[in-house]
């Protein structure tokens, strides 16, 4: 299996750190954050990885982390032109990916835990793809699962606060086999003009094929506000 690790976006709810400053080259603890999420992978086996940015930035992912060799991965780079969505820069490890499975990792989410357990799984038989769910307070901040008979029904993105299906949200890390091109190329622009990953993962659904684990441990999306990447520093 292979490892897309995606490292774009605006970072806009950090502003203004994020202003010069790519989001995942800032400090979480004693590091920058990148360093967790190339560890995450690592540690569940994942070594060849697919580093994704914007333009403004890539050079400074190339600078830190050169070819990943003091990281124990090897590292390859891809550049977004434009922030189109996490489903976007999927599309993009196609050639990447060749005919591999793959872990897709945004970049600002931390776990507590390794996932060695469930990737090795998946990989004894990469069908479909598997979502990592974890109980959260603030639901209505993610991509959040419907839960009927222990089965996923659908996974709903931000839904409005009163009206999330469950507290269980959809963390940034996801198994997904070699047919997610396929359903990126027929995906249509979101409300906010993205290509979601929920859209992807809603349409593994429906062809009965998503699996998930709901994660131990603490989970943080260092992305989503000062607060949460406040406490992800103190976690
Ligand atoms: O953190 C988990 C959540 O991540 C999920 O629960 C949601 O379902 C999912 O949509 C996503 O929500 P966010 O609104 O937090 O995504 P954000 O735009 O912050 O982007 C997440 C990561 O993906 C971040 O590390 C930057 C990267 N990214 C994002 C975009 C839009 C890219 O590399 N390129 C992009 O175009």
């Amino acid at each position: 299996m292979k490892g897309v690790l995606l490292a774009g976006g605006t970072g806009s709810r950090l502003r203004p750190l994020t202003y010069v400053t790519n989001k995942h080259l800032l400090p979480v603890y004693d590091r920058p954050m990148i360093f967790w999420s190339i560890e995450l992978l690592k540690n569940a086996g994942i070594t060849e990885i697919l580093l994704i940015s914007g333009p403004n930035h890539a050079g400074h992912f190339l600078n830190l982390l050169g070819s990943g060799k003091d990281h124990g991965v090897k590292l390859t780079y891809e550049v977004q032109e434009e922030a189109g969505g996490i489903a976007q820069a999927m599309g993009l490890a196609k050639s990447f990916a060749d005919e591999e499975s793959l872990a897709v990792l945004l970049g600002d989410n931390i776990f507590e835990n390794d996932v060695k357990g469930p990737v090795e799984e998946f990989e004894k038989n990469p069908v479909g793809a598997k979502v990592f769910l974890t109980k959260v307070e603030n639901p209505e901040w993610y991509g959040v699962a419907e839960i009927k008979d222990d089965q996923i029904t659908n996974i709903i993105e931000k839904p409005k606060k009163g009206e999330e299906p469950s507290d269980l949200a959809v963390t940034g890390l996801y198994l997904y086999d070699n047919n997610v091109f396929d359903i990126v190329e027929k995906l249509k622009p979101s409300d906010r003009g993205e290509l979601e990953v929920t859209d992807v993962n809603n349409a593994y659904l429906r062809d009965g094929k998503l699996q998930y684990v709901v994660l131990d441990g603490w989970w943080a999306d260092c992305g989503e506000s000062f607060e949460m990447y406040l406490k992800s520093q103190n976690l």
